[in-house]
């Protein structure tokens, strides 16, 4: 069954205030970027009393993610967050939104069609062309790549593999020789990956489209004893225990994107339009490359925001 949150700011309500009921619609809360972005989306809704925010967990299950943003619909609440697990199932539901009146953001995924208010997060089509540059700027001449997609039918997967692509067609001195289609998840990708490097070991780079299948590409290295030969490159950068940023610090990584979670950005701009003030139907947050350069100067950036959000959070409790 779908996990159901219900935060109900802590701050004194001011009783004239209308309260704004906003429903989020996650895909999943099995990993800590998931959490990350509930969490900055929750922080942010304690700053504004009317706010009230339920957030949904659809367990990476389509079918309920579709009846949790019906109920959302049928509950009537002002404006819905969703970050669609897949493009094309959740399309249909997010138009109903529409046609009904209700104003639909989506954060980090995309449905298929332009059917909603507005989109959030970073521009994937830019993050898969940051790790190519990268990666192209890095490596040797017929230097060999092998790609890692996420879950083919969401779309960043599409988007980065195709800035990736992009790039990489401009740069024929180096090879991509395979791309293997992953879930987001570590485990996903090591049988096939295991085969590819037992047949041909001479591999340069892996890109892997997030952190936790860069890991899994790593550990599978590992076991091959490939693990200092080849270099790996992920996204999204947590700044956490075992997140992109100490795994780049570890030496695990070579580098990582940044992919910003957008939890607190949503909740604004969700904000914006029910008080029907003028939005960007496209709103791209700014991604950056973190290698060894920059990772120690990023995370501790990173970590101030955090522990601001942290005791803003306390203050309010
Ligand atoms: O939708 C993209 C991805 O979803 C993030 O990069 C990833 O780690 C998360 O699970």
């Amino acid at each position: 069954a779908a996990l159901t949150v219900l935060l109900v700011p802590s701050c004194t309500k001011d009783d004239n205030a209308a309260t704004v009921k906003i429903g989020f619609s996650q895909g999943m809360n099995t990993d800590d970027w998931r959490r990350q972005l509930n969490k900055s989306m929750v922080i942010e809704a304690s700053l504004h009393p009317e706010v009230q925010l339920e957030i949904k967990d659809a367990n990476n299950n389509v079918q309920q993610q579709v009846k949790d943003i019906e109920k959302f619909i049928d509950r009537g609440v002002d404006v819905i967050i969703v970050s669609p697990i897949e493009a094309k199932p959740l399309t249909a539901v997010v138009e109903k939104s529409i046609k009904k009146g209700i104003p639909v953001i989506v954060v980090d995924r995309k449905i298929d069609s332009e059917g909603y208010t507005a989109y959030i997060g970073a521009d994937n089509i830019e993050v898969g062309r940051i790790a190519a540059k990268y990666i192209v700027s890095n490596s040797t001449v017929n230097g060999k790549i092998i790609e890692i997609t996420g879950l083919k039918t969401s779309s960043p997967a599409y988007e980065r593999g195709l800035g990736f692509s992009q790039i990489l067609k401009q740069h024929p001195q180096v090879k991509l020789i395979a791309t293997i289609n992953g879930n987001w998840e570590s485990g996903s990708v090591k049988v096939q990956l295991k085969k590819l490097l037992q047949n041909d070991p001479d591999i340069e780079f892996i890109f892997a489209q997030n952190d936790r299948m860069a890991l899994g590409a790593w550990e599978t290295a590992k076991e091959l004893g490939l693990e200092n030969k080849i270099k790996f490159v992920g996204v999204d950068a947590l700044s956490t225990q075992n997140g992109g940023i100490e795994l780049v610090k570890k030496g695990v990584l070579q580098a990582t994107i940044l992919y910003p979670t957008g939890g607190n950005e949503a909740l604004r701009l969700a904000l914006k339009i029910y008080n029907k003030e003028p939005i960007t139907k496209n709103n791209l947050l700014n991604t950056i490359v973190i290698d060894k350069i920059n990772a120690e100067i990023i995370e501790n950036q990173l970590d101030k925001v955090d522990q601001q959000q942290t005791v803003i959070k306390q203050q309010l409790d």
